[in-house]
């Protein structure tokens, strides 16, 4: 069944736990969403694990919808989430409602997502009121990686931690159906988690979240340009993708592949007319 803003609500009125992954492509889109989660959010982490960028702040309106469109048609269960990329949404309430439904009309998602907290609420409230989900991200935001000075962990003293519980309540009274909180502390992640009605989706935020958020590559083990403490390598496909480039390269260069099985036939009598 398809998983809608709906389906998160009431996972978090029952206490069911949400998964969520990145995809940005058809084939890997698939296999998740054949695998049961309930959500793939687009996200601007494209920037870095697909196209090579040190940061997610090059991409763009364009690389975003290309990449939504080809992991919805691929989403048959999963809601999909579109990323909103930076300065797509913080030049203008107009900006933002504008890409937000350019997102959904050609990228096909069900929902965007954006980061920051008071100061984006103007743009949560005008895109939701246009009939578009919004969730919202909280913590270590990365479009603002140059005003945190890096990528680091958010919330750690008492004004942050506080000033991180109130950007909730406020997204969540702008409008946003669900809140991604990226590498606050696991105990402040509960305190949120417990003072707002919407599901909270953690990625290096404890396990008290609503629901949880890895980027594809990072647990899979194909992206070693950086370790975060948060993730967990579920399984070590790049290794696995290595020995396969090296067996195809060796059979290739010794003549083994392809065999007859890989190739394909003709009659003897149209050959002899050849020679
Ligand atoms: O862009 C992204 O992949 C994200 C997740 C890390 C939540 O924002």
């Amino acid at each position: 069944m398809k998983n809608t803003v709906m389906t998160f609500k009431e996972a978090k009125a029952r206490g069911e736990r949400l998964t969520m992954l990145t995809a940005y492509d058809y084939s890997t889109a698939k296999l998740m969403d054949e695998s049961g989660i309930n959500g793939i959010l687009v996200g601007d982490s494209l920037g870095m694990v697909m196209l090579g960028y040190e940061d997610t702040l090059s991409v763009t309106m364009e690389d975003m919808i290309h990449h939504t469109a080809c992991v919805a048609r691929a989403a048959k269960n999963a809601l999909v989430v579109g990323d909103m990329p930076f300065m797509s949404y913080q030049t203008s309430i107009y900006d933002a409602v504008y890409n937000a439904g350019r997102l959904m009309k050609e990228g096909r998602c069900q929902a965007v997502k954006l980061e920051g907290g008071a100061s984006v609420c103007p743009q949560i409230k005008a895109i939701t009121e246009a009939s578009i989900p919004v969730m919202a991200h909280l913590g270590l935001t990365p479009q603002s990686v140059n005003a945190f000075g890096g990528f680091k962990v958010q919330g750690k003293d008492e004004d942050a931690a506080r000033r991180l519980i109130e950007e909730a309540k406020a997204v969540e009274k702008a409008g946003a159906f669900s809140i991604v909180l990226e590498c606050i502390p696991a105990k402040l992640a509960e305190i949120i988690t417990r003072s707002v009605n919407i599901p909270t989706i953690g990625i290096g935020a404890g396990k008290h979240c609503d629901g949880q958020i890895l980027v594809y590559q990072d647990m899979l083990g194909m992206f070693s340009n950086l370790k975060p403490k948060f993730v967990k390598q579920f399984a070590k496909v790049g290794d696995l993708m290595k020995d396969a480039f090296a067996s195809y390269i060796k059979e290739t260069q010794e003549g083994t592949f392809p065999e007859e099985e890989h190739s394909f036939k003709i009659s003897d009598d149209v050959i002899s007319k050849l020679y």
